[in-house]
């Protein structure tokens, strides 16, 4: 077959992590992303972007496991590069907190992150309303840069990108011999897969630069994240709320407890407030897809659903909607084999 011309919905963290695997490991084909937003206009550029996992009830620990290890060992090398700082990957320490314990005392990353242990008794000192706590390091990316260092590299593959909205996948047939669905939550007019649903997240982006440590509530409701530039603060989980306006009340509301947690955080400055649609679901949907519409056929690989939790898995899932686009070059070259004959 000729160059295989590969379209990738989406231009968040899913999109080019996705085109990016593409494009280093198909070195035959071509890679487009399309989407009608980029940086710094993507749910990926408000998240804090800290590897810390979500639980996907639909998925296998196992799975979960592997996709987390793999991102993780992949960014770790990164940091361990002279591209860290562009890429915005760094290491972060701190502490996960709770008020009651938790059900199962040791996570099942606990042997991915680094140093995993539990908190000293001098350590939960400073969380008198907490009953116990994990210390550990792990990874943070920061949005815009790592997604403009994505991009870069997608550039330097020979890949392209074009500002355009999708109505229906069809719209890239004549163009594109396979699309690769990395369109998050979409848009909420197009919603055809009802399984996936919006979870809002209000956070504040804080000038706070003696912050270094991450505090995390085990709820998982209130966080402290440093990251290069900022400091994220959050949040909210608002199952089903499409609003991405910010409430005053709300910002108050977390200001108010990360506070709680480090008082100096009252003296941070330039606050903003940032509000993000998680795209949620119970499982990520990785899976290829052959649609039909009279004779003609169009290849679709999905990669979509990572909900509170696409930094943690993403390298993981992009690795493995990869070995899905193989597998359509391969069915695609057998069909013109065959009806060469
Ligand atoms: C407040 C908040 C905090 C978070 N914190 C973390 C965290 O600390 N760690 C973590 O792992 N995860 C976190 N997340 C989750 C993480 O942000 C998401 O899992 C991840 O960003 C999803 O990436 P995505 O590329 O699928 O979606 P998006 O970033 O939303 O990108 C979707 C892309 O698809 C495009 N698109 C959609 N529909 C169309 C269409 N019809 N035509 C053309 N283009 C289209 C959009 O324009 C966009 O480019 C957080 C999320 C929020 C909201
Ligand atoms: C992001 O959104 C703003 C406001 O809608 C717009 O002015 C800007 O051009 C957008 N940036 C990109 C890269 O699309
Ligand atoms: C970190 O970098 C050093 C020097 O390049 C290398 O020897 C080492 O294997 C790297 N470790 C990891 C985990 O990437
Ligand atoms: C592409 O993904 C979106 C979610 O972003 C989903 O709603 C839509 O159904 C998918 N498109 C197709 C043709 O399956
Ligand atoms: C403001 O937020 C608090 C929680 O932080 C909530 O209890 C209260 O009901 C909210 N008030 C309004 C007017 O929304």
């Amino acid at each position: 077959m000729t160059k295989a011309k590969i379209a990738v919905v989406g231009a968040g963290l899913i999109g080019f992590s996705t085109a990016v695997c593409i494009s280093d490991s198909i070195p035959s084909c071509t890679v487009t992303v399309i989407a009608d937003r980029f940086t710094p206009n993507t749910t990926s550029d408000v998240a804090a972007g800290m590897l810390i996992p979500h639980v996907f009830p639909g998925t296998p620990v196992h799975q979960q496991k592997q996709w987390f290890r793999e991102t993780f060992d992949y960014l770790l090398e990164i940091c361990n590069s002279s591209q860290a700082s562009e890429a915005g990957i760094h290491l972060v320490s701190g502490w996960q907190i709770f008020k009651t314990v938790p059900k199962e005392e040791t996570p099942f990353w606990s042997d991915v992150v680094l140093g995993f242990r539990s908190m000293t008794e001098k350590e939960m000192k400073k969380f008198p309303q907490h009953k116990c706590g994990q210390a550990f390091t792990t990874l943070k990316c920061d949005c815009p840069p790592y997604l403009l260092w994505l991009e870069k590299r997608l550039k330097e593959n020979g890949g392209h990108v074009h500002v355009r909205k999708i109505e229906d996948l069809w719209e890239l047939h004549s163009d594109y011999d396979i699309v690769v669905n990395c369109s998050g939550l979409g848009s909420q007019k197009l919603i055809r897969d009802r399984e996936i649903y919006p979870i809002r997240g209000q956070v504040l982006k804080v000038h706070a630069p003696w912050i270094r440590h991450f505090i995390r509530d085990g709820d998982g409701l209130t966080y402290i994240y440093p990251g290069i530039h900022d400091v994220t603060l959050g949040g909210t989980r608002q199952k089903d709320n499409w609003n991405l306006s910010p409430d005053p009340n709300t910002s108050k509301g977390i200001l108010g407890r990360c506070c709680a947690l480090e008082p100096s955080l009252h003296t941070a400055k330039d606050v903003k407030v940032r509000v993000g649609l998680r795209p949620s679901r119970s499982a990520v949907r990785l899976q290829k897809e052959v649609l039909v519409r009279g004779s003609e056929k169009l290849h679709v690989v999905h990669n979509y659903g990572h909900s509170g939790g696409g930094f943690s898995v993403h390298q993981g899932t992009a690795q493995e909607a990869t070995r899905l686009v193989k597998e359509c070059i391969a069915a695609l070259e057998m069909s013109r084999c065959k009806s060469k004959l």
